[in-house]
């Protein structure tokens, strides 16, 4: 599955299950995973673990990383404040795919308590195997460096 084959993880305790889950299916399919935690389901913040994923991602150390929480939703808003982040909440195969076509996404994100097992782990493969379409998508994310 895909060309990236090292893949940084992260959760809260919300979206553990589902992190746990998605590692297993990276393994099996032949990734290798960074995993930066939650490490159990007992309550955790976070903005913390999306920064561990995203700052690495921001730094070049992975290429593709995927974030998971309750909804998706404070994990992308946390993930997005990083440089060079473009961190997509996906609950569904087409977000993911256009994620990858046209905005280079490298995060993914999903919500552990909106979406069931086995469609995360579909879009998790749709995510990783779809490539960026390039050409006037790249003008449009190079414009993302003039925000101030
Ligand atoms: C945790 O209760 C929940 O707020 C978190 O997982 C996430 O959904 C936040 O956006």
């Amino acid at each position: 599955m895909g060309a990236e084959k090292s893949i940084i993880i992260g959760s809260d305790h919300a979206a553990y299950d589902l992190k746990e889950n998605i590692k297993a299916y990276l393994l099996q399919t032949g990734h290798t995973v960074e995993d930066v935690g939650a490490s159990g389901n007992q309550s955790v913040h976070y903005p913390e673990y999306g920064g561990k994923v995203a700052g690495r991602i921001s730094e070049g150390e992975f290429t593709k990383g995927i974030l998971m929480c309750g909804t998706g939703l404070g994990m992308s808003m946390v993930a997005n404040r990083y440089p060079g982040v473009r961190a997509a909440l996906c609950n569904g195969l087409f977000a993911a795919a256009m994620s990858r076509r046209h905005n280079d996404a490298n995060i993914l994100v999903m919500g552990g308590r909106v979406i069931g097992i086995d469609l995360a782990r579909e879009i998790v493969r749709v995510f990783l195997e779809t490539p960026f379409e390039g050409g006037r998508h790249q003008l449009r994310i190079d414009l993302f460096d003039r925000i101030p």
